[in-house]
């Protein structure tokens, strides 16, 4: 790569650029880079977009030993002959491996809360084989409340598979990331040391500690209204009304917190208490992984290496997998009522909140509307397009991402009614992340 201030190089990139034929020889990434290390002005009195001469300055000769010199020292690792761009071989860099350690640690505390999940509600069987989830090498007893399973199922049959599926595909996203940070060389991260929350006490839960709390959350449930409006972004200063207001406050258990959770009515039909947990889970499985949806696109902006990039992207795509299926699910909890706790009917045509200000609330919270609609990005003047939203640092970026954990009451210690330790360690880690620049 070509630095800014290296006379001899730049001079070097400039004999290659004098020839317009040669200059289209190289890979975009290349391009960039001659580009680059040459002030905008000797480029376009040089070569216009198509590549054509405008002004010759040199001799062919002197043109050949340039290219001779660019080929073998300044692009180390691309090659002329290829012209395939996937050659880039930009550095991993620090802000790379910032990025990686940080999804690394955020992983491992959604692996965490999807095992309780599906210690509790995963499916146990898959086809003709069994649930085969591991951590470590120990293997993850799941489904261990069928009662709660057919609480969880009252929104969908396919839950327990969907619950199990998602903790294997956290365990596999932390597992894959720290195996990717020593592969080059880089500490993997592990935060064990916090595991100290009490998990549920059903029956059959190993009872070792967790990193995170499911018993006392408070679940912003916005995402539900974020993605159906058609004139707000989070990203441009839009703000959303909640799909299930008392959610939103006050702490409810998303999990049984004891055998007592699962004792069914006399009638062998689910007491509302139960179901309301349940219907908590639905909900707060989509802000989960809405969470997860904007975070990767908002750190690829931050990625230099080419590989890293296909990382996050790839990870990331299945975040949104996740979202969305969820997202489909949560509409079908029931229309129930459990102390302060209300599940209001999304389909009724009437704004959920009290005071709401929803124009047209029968698009903004009808059950089935769940394709993101095209919206505001970037400039109002290009129209509306349908995106993942938010994908800026402040919204849903990797500190972003941390406070929406924390408030959501993940890390709560109910013996001190503080936040475990994890949470200093967490936002370390997203400051560095956010910090991180795309370099070239
Ligand atoms: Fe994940
Ligand atoms: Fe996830």
């Amino acid at each position: 790569m070509i630095g800014c201030g290296d006379e001899a190089l730049l001079m070097t990139a400039f004999i290659v650029i004098k020839d317009c034929r040669l200059f289209q020889r190289f890979n975009l990434p290349e391009r960039r880079s001659l580009k680059r290390g040459l002030r905008s002005s000797q480029f376009s009195e040089t070569c216009n977009a198509n590549g054509t001469n405008r002004r010759a300055f040199l001799t062919n000769g002197m043109v050949a030993a340039g290219a001779a010199t660019i080929g073998a020292t300044l692009l180390p690792g691309t090659s002329m002959a290829s012209g395939r761009e996937e050659e880039d071989h930009a550095p991993i860099t620090k802000g790379d491996i910032a990025i990686l350690t940080f999804l690394s640690a955020l992983e491992q505390v959604e692996a965490d809360l999807w095992i309780q999940y599906a210690e509790l509600g995963g499916a146990t069987n898959q086809g003709l084989s069994t649930i085969d989830l591991e951590l470590n090498g120990k293997k993850i007893a799941t489904g261990l409340a069928p009662n709660y399973i057919t609480a969880l199922e009252v929104l969908d049959g396919d839950m327990p598979q969907y619950i199990a599926d998602n903790t294997d595909d956290e365990i596999s996203h932390h597992r894959f990331l720290n195996n990717y940070l020593a592969s080059k060389g880089a500490k993997p991260i592990d935060l064990g040391e916090f595991a100290t929350l009490p998990p549920s006490k059903v029956s059959g839960v190993s009872q070792t500690g967790r990193l995170t709390n499911l018993k006392q959350l408070t679940v912003d449930t916005t995402w539900w209204m974020r993605y159906r409006s058609t004139i707000a972004n989070p990203d441009f200063g839009g703000t959303f009304e909640n799909a299930v207001p008392a959610l939103a406050k006050g702490q409810h258990p998303a999990i049984p917190v004891d055998d007592g959770d699962l004792i069914l009515n006399s009638d062998g039909s689910i007491p509302n208490h139960l179901q309301a947990i349940a219907n908590t889970a639905g909900f707060h499985f989509a802000f989960i992984e809405q969470g997860g949806s904007s975070l990767y696109p908002a750190l690829a902006q931050k990625v230099t290496n080419l590989e890293v990039l296909r990382v996050l992207l790839s990870i990331g795509g299945s975040e949104i997998m996740h979202f969305q299926t969820w997202h489909d699910k949560a509409g079908n909890a029931t229309n129930i009522t459990d102390g302060d706790l209300s599940f209001p009917n999304l389909n009724s045509g009437v704004d959920p909140n009290p005071n709401g200000t929803s124009v047209n609330p029968a698009d903004d919270f009808q059950t089935n509307l769940i394709m993101p609609e095209p919206t505001l990005f970037l400039n109002a003047k290009l129209g509306p397009v349908s995106i993942i939203r938010p994908t800026s640092t402040a919204q849903g970026g990797a500190v972003a991402s941390v406070v929406s954990f924390v408030d959501d009451g993940l890390f709560l210690d109910p013996a001190t009614n503080k936040n475990t330790g994890i949470v200093d360690v967490l936002m370390r880690l997203a400051e560095e992340a956010d910090e991180a620049r795309r370099r070239f």
